[in-house]
């Protein structure tokens, strides 16, 4: 059993290789302030005015062990999750902490730090938290979400991680699921972090609502 588990490990090593060590030299040159200024000036000029900018201060370091540990986790998750589009959408276990529109009800589901304090720290981070050691810690840091986003479910990964696990979340990711099924799988945050693309979805949703609605009408 152990030795399948060694190999698995080893297979899923040798796949994610090639792209950690493209990301980890993308780290280091994003630490040279004159190329990190040309990469997200080009972002900005390419991205939505409503996705989130990718906004890094010049005192944040990239590239360290920290970071490369957190990238490492980050492309496994994503990797091993279950989550695909199209497919069965992993029923997780949260922990319960609403807004409803007309047409989906959204949830938030807070999981493990990307800048815990302890570990990779952001000082662009509006909070400073320290790495959840028990599912108190998770919860209270959860309160603050519910503040930055007031009427949404907001609810809390389990200390297992099994949404993060499942849905490949870390460090932040958009989903949207109807009768069970991923319909909508957003890109790995935060550059793959597009509230545009949900938008559009949504609104090519709205749009087919209506038109068979109309149908039911005229018939
Ligand atoms: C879940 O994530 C936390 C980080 O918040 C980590 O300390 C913990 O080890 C993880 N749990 C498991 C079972 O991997």
């Amino acid at each position: 059993m152990n030795t399948i588990k060694a190999i698995k490990n080893a297979i899923v090593c040798l796949v994610l290789l090639p792209r950690f060590l493209v990301a980890a030299v993308m780290f280091w040159l994003l630490d040279f302030l004159c190329i990190r200024k040309r990469v997200f000036f080009r972002m900005e000029q390419e991205g939505d005015a409503i996705d989130p900018p990718l906004c890094i201060s010049d005192s944040n370091r990239l590239f360290s062990l920290e970071s490369l540990r957190a990238v490492w986790h980050g492309h496994k998750l994503d990797f091993l999750k279950a989550a695909h589009l199209g497919h069965g959408a992993p029923n997780t276990e949260v922990g319960v902490v609403q807004r409803n529109a007309d047409i989906a009800d959204s949830v938030l589901v807070y999981i493990e730090e990307a800048h815990p304090s302890d570990g990779w720290i952001s000082t662009d981070a509006p909070y400073q938290i320290p790495k959840h050691r028990c599912l108190e810690d998770r919860l209270n840091a959860a309160q603050l979400m519910h503040l930055e986003a007031p009427g949404c479910l907001v609810v809390v990964d389990s200390m297992e991680n099994s949404s993060n696990t499942a849905y490949g979340a870390y460090f932040d990711r958009l989903y949207i699921l109807q009768e069970g099924k991923v319909v909508y799988q957003g890109g790995r945050g935060p550059e793959g972090y597009r509230i545009s693309e949900l938008r559009d979805w949504l609104n090519h949703y709205r749009e087919r609502l209506e038109k068979s609605r109309n149908l039911v009408i005229h018939v």
